[in-house]
């Protein structure tokens, strides 16, 4: 078969830094699922099997950074989680406190540039500080663009992102008739990153939930029946193999 890439330029890139696969995804996004059952099957709670996830996500930064994939974007938080149990989101935000503060310098010397997409304004004021801080000093560093989705839902950012266009319009910054779909991702907190090439996800669940809702039109999708804190590297490498593998249209070209 065939493997039809999604831009020849970034393929080429990928060989010549001697990549082992034909085709890169630029952009890899992950829905991490199943840290609840995980703890569950070892009659352990919630928060343990939120911590193996948090083990996870270090394993997975360093499978993209080996791999050379300069995109990475985690799903660590969605606007629904905030209807969890008050103990279990204390619990999360607690995980993320302490995340912040004990892997920045590491990611920052791995050339990680991080990025928060979603209302963090929901978030208390010590972690708005401690997300800003760690966007700031990593803002220069381009190995892997890090990005992680807190407090985020799709469809909340679409409607904000509508919501800008249409005050915009109102303001006559342009005309309606002017608003494509360049201009409207431009409006979304994804703008002036790729769409996702490849989205996985784990623990056998097969839907995007609420996840990259506009910028998921043209992704690979890969489901994983592993739960997210038994996700490695080898499951990496398999999710960019099977890309690979895949035949990338665009609906552009009958088969
Ligand atoms: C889904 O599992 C996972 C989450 C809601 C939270 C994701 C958090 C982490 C991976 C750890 C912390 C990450 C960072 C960046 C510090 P679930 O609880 O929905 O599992 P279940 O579906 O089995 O109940």
């Amino acid at each position: 078969m065939s493997v039809v890439t999604a831009s020849p330029p970034e393929s080429s890139a990928v060989n010549k830094a001697g990549s082992r696969y034909a085709v890169l995804p630029r952009h890899v996004a992950i829905i991490m699922d199943g840290n609840g059952r995980w703890a569950a099957a070892r009659g352990l709670p919630r928060i343990a099997g939120h911590r193996a996830g948090a083990e996870a996500v270090r394993r997975t930064i360093e499978a993209a950074l080996q791999a050379g994939v300069p995109w990475l974007t985690l799903f660590a938080f969605s606007s629904e989680n905030w209807r969890r149990p008050e103990e279990e989101v204390s619990n999360l935000t607690g995980l993320l406190r302490q995340y912040l503060k004990n892997e920045m310098a590491q990611l920052r010397e791995a050339g990680v540039c991080l990025r928060i997409i979603g209302d963090r304004s929901r978030f208390a004021p010590d972690i708005c500080a401690a997300l800003a801080e760690a966007e700031h000093s990593t803002a220069r560093n381009s190995r892997l663009r890090l990005t992680v989705a807190l407090s985020y839902g799709g469809r909340d950012e679409i409607v904000a992102a509508a919501r800008a266009a249409a005050e915009a319009v109102c303001r006559g910054e342009f005309k309606p008739e002017a608003l494509d779909e360049e201009r409207f991702a431009r409006l979304l907190f994804t703008a002036e990153m790729p769409d996702p090439d490849l989205i996985l996800r784990t623990s056998g669940e097969r839907r995007l939930s609420n996840f990259l809702l506009w910028q998921a039109a043209y992704a690979e999708l890969v489901f994983f029946d592993v739960l997210w804190p038994d996700f490695d590297a080898q499951h990496f490498a398999e999710a960019l193999a099977e890309y690979a593998r895949r035949e990338r249209r665009f609906g552009a070209r009958p088969l």
